[in-house]
């Protein structure tokens, strides 16, 4: 997949954009304040209906105006097909792909599968499960057809089991319906996310040694319970303690990638440089098995790059990003830093764009 037009209006800083990327890379540089950030922004509302620097859509919106639009060109194995996000303050949205109406955001992703790298990423070993749970979704989402359907499902059978525990008389025969459902979708949650986990720990493991020089990484898939177990059973056990709480403590819905070396959480024993290079690997193993498994390719979206990484590890980066032939944005204040970063793959087709208060300008 290549975005092969871009057109933002109203975004944040931005006043209206229109660029035609290269499929290969596209470095944009400019001023703090710039709106470089908000480009990538754009991209990934074109990608999952949101931004990646909030859930809410009102801060994205031009205070000067009452809605944005992202609208792209994507190459989808040479097809093209238009995509396109309005986004109102009163709260209103249009996701249109291919010409249609498209009921939710989460039908964008599957035209444009992104892969973001910014300062934000770095939380993914020490922030809390749920990010390495949307982490290894993001996996399971594009490669298993059926996950979001039983996904949503799940949701929906927690919710209610949720709203069950809460109320002070609890009808027994509904929570033990609710419980059954519950149990057969997690089950179902916990083989796609298994056999996803399993090949992405196989590539990935491949990959981490040739990026970094870090001995006994090791990745662990937890799927929420103990797996030794029955989770109808456990389900059915927890109630009491459930109904204490108010919600469901064990399930898909609790489950983990234990990321750790020589048994101790990477968060804790690895340098603050060393947990970068770990996130970088993890992120391309992920973009590679994409790759591997659907024939597609997805768009890495790197802020800040040498503010993130430095130079040897940049150039690194580089060379996967270049041998995964991904179409890529990157962004960063200093224009040499970024053209330096892929001085060793004179081949790469590289646009660059500067962007100045909201402007972008491409640079030929
Ligand atoms: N809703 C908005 N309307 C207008 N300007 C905004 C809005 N939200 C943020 N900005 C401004 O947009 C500018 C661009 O931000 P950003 O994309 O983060 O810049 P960069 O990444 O280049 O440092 C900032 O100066 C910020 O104050
Ligand atoms: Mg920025």
């Amino acid at each position: 997949m290549t975005l092969k037009r871009l057109f933002i209006q109203h975004l944040r800083n931005l006043g209206a954009v229109d660029i035609t990327p290269s499929a290969q890379v596209n470095l944009i540089y400019g001023e703090n304040g710039s709106g470089k950030t908000s480009i990538l922004e754009a991209i990934n509302v074109l990608g999952v209906g949101r931004s990646f620097r909030s859930h809410k859509h009102k801060p994205l919106i031009n205070h000067h105006q009452t809605s944005f639009t992202v609208f792209g060109k994507v190459n989808a194995e040479g097809v093209e097909v238009p995509v396109g996000v309005n986004r109102q303050a009163n709260g209103e949205a249009v996701f249109k792909a291919n010409g249609m109406l498209v009921s939710s955001a989460a039908m964008l992703a599957s035209y444009l599968p992104l892969q973001v790298i910014n300062s934000d990423t770095f939380l993914l070993l020490e922030g809390s499960p749920k990010i390495r749970r949307q982490f290894m979704d993001w996996l399971v989402f594009h490669v298993e057809p059926g996950f979001f359907q039983v996904w949503k499902d799940a949701q929906r059978c927690l919710k209610h089991r949720n709203s069950l525990l809460r109320r002070d008389r609890m009808d027994r025969f509904e929570l033990a319906t609710w419980d059954k459902e519950l149990a057969q979708y997690s089950h179902q949650i916990h083989v796609f996310r298994q056999e996803c986990m399993r090949q992405f720990c196989e590539t990935f493991y491949l990959l981490v040694q040739e990026f970094i020089a870090i001995e006994g990484v090791s990745l662990t898939y937890y799927c929420g319970w103990d797996e030794e177990k029955d989770y109808a059973a456990i389900l059915a056990d927890s109630v009491e303690r459930d109904k204490r709480q108010g919600f469901t403590q064990v399930g898909s819905h609790r489950a983990d990638l234990r990321i750790t070396i020589n048994g101790y959480p990477a968060a804790e024993v690895l340098s603050r440089g060393q947990q970068k290079l770990l996130v970088c690997a993890l992120k391309i193993a992920q973009g590679y098995l994409f790759s591997k498994i659907t024939g597609r390719r997805c768009i890495y979206l790197i802020d800040d790059l040498p503010a993130e990484l430095d130079e040897h590890h940049r150039s690194l980066l580089v060379r996967w990003l270049d041998a995964m032939e991904t179409q890529t944005f990157v962004t960063g204040v200093e224009k040499q830093a970024l053209l330096d970063a892929w001085q060793e793959l004179p081949a790469t087709e590289i646009k660059l764009f500067h962007v100045e208060q909201g402007n972008v300008q491409a640079i030929v």
